[in-house]
């Protein structure tokens, strides 16, 4: 019998890890650089956490199952419930408006296709206490100098900027939408640019199969490619104020006005954006949003919010297709060889030492020739090897050999282990 990852499960070997870290450290950097803090929940929540709040596409989508205790749990699929959960158990004591970063594990069971995996790390920065344009504009400025930082540019990756208000205030006043009918209209919506017919049959049960309104809503969802009508509405003020800010920063160039971004999920509630490689290929690389009745709904505690969450998926494949594949770096710093087993306790202690100093060393795990040894130096991509013989041990030295150039020295073991610099 032989085992491999489930379907839409990642293996990360140490290649692969390479390039995740990376992402994790430019995540790490970027959040930090904007003033936020980082914060962590548990993977496993209350199903109804997500059955609540975060709309059927989610929840059709969950890792389920009913745990020893009895309790119906879920893994999380997104951090947004858990995080309203956590902050309004200490709203009260901390100083708005409250910036935190996280980088979780999420789990969602996904149909397979580009992009979209069964788990997926998410980068989730939220700024919750401020309700004006302002906080909307930072956090979309925030996921922009993400891309920025890991090398992309206005020509290879874009952010599409909506407000649900303005779409909402037209639904409502102009096209007869009911407001209870608003969430399932807003969703069907936002599958219309990907999934065309199919979305108009959603809407058209989102509107209780009424014709000449689904019919009104369709034609509007055609218009919707041109921004500009909507944006000049009162409701797109705080859109507007928005894109104002973000030109002011200096990122104008990476921003469109498109109200064809309407998101999946249901709990938002005014802007909405999604970052796309900019020749449309592949599936968002973060989308986010405000969401000002979330906290409220799952804590009791009226705050707004606003925030994003941008997977490693989609970002791990611009990358591969700019740098090619993933390539490992050397581990190592330092190999010590040894001519003989006598010469042992002088390498473990020298080892050590250079350890101690936060140089990166191995050594053969066994008796070995000297050629061998050398050789496994090479592949670990060692920039210097160490040679340790009775002659120089004698002598209180050992060989110092430059890999790439082979150029040797007589170094006193003394000074090697406390100062020299392997540069
Ligand atoms: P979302 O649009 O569901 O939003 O996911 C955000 C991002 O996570 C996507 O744009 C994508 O990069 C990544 N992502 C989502 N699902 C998958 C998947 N199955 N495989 C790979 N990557 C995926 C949310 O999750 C919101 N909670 C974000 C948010 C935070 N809104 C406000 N604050």
């Amino acid at each position: 019998m032989s085992f491999v990852a489930l379907p839409g499960f990642r293996d990360a070997f140490p290649d692969a890890l390479a390039r995740r870290r990376r992402i994790f450290d430019v995540w790490r950097q970027v959040a930090t650089r904007y003033g936020f803090e980082e914060y962590d929940g548990p993977p496993l929540e209350p199903l109804e956490l997500y059955t609540q709040k975060s709309g059927e596409e989610i929840v059709e989508q969950l890792y389920t199952f009913t745990d020893k205790g009895g309790r119906s749990v879920a893994l999380r699929p997104e951090m947004t419930p858990t995080l309203a959960r956590m902050v309004a158990q200490r709203a009260a004591q901390l100083r708005k408006p409250i910036r935190w970063f996280s980088i979780p594990q999420l789990f969602r069971y996904e149909r397979q296709q580009r992009g979209r995996l069964r788990e997926h790390f998410q980068l989730n920065m939220d700024i919750i206490g401020e309700a004006g344009p302002l906080a909307d504009a930072e956090v979309i400025a925030a996921a922009v100098d993400v891309v920025r930082a890991l090398g992309f540019g206005p020509g290879e990756v874009r952010v599409r900027v909506s407000d649900r208000r303005v779409l909402a205030e037209l639904l409502t006043d102009e096209l007869g939408v009911r407001e209870p009918e608003l969430p399932g209209v807003l969703t069907a919506l936002d599958k219309y640019e990907r999934a065309g017919a199919a979305a108009q049959a959603g809407l058209g049960a989102a509107l209780g199969g009424d014709a000449a309104r689904t019919e009104g809503v369709a034609r509007f969802a055609a218009r919707l490619r041109d921004p500009a009508p909507l944006l000049a509405t009162p409701a797109a003020a705080p859109l507007r104020a928005c894109v104002g800010h973000l030109a002011a920063t200096g990122l104008g160039a990476f921003v469109e006005v498109d109200f064809r971004v309407v998101r999946g999920l249901a709990y938002y509630t005014g802007i909405v954006f999604e970052l796309f490689d900019a020749k449309r290929e592949l599936r968002a690389i973060c989308g986010g949003g405000r969401y000002d009745n979330l906290l409220k709904d799952v804590g009791g505690v009226d705050l707004p919010c606003v925030g994003f969450g941008m997977g490693d998926v989609v970002l791990g494949e611009l990358i591969a297709a700019r740098d090619g594949p993933a390539a490992g770096s050397p581990a190592v710093d330092v190999f010590v060889a040894v001519v003989g087993a006598e010469d042992r306790p002088s390498a473990l202690a020298l080892a050590h030492a250079l350890r101690e100093r936060g140089i990166r060393v191995e050594f053969a795990l066994r008796t070995q020739a000297l050629g061998k040894q050398l050789e496994l130096a090479a592949a670990r991509g060692a920039r210097h090897a160490v040679v340790i013989g009775p002659s120089e041990r004698e002598a209180g030295e050992a060989v110092v050999r430059a890999l790439e150039t082979g150029a040797e020295a007589r170094v006193s073991l003394e000074h090697l282990a406390t100062e020299y610099g392997f540069a």
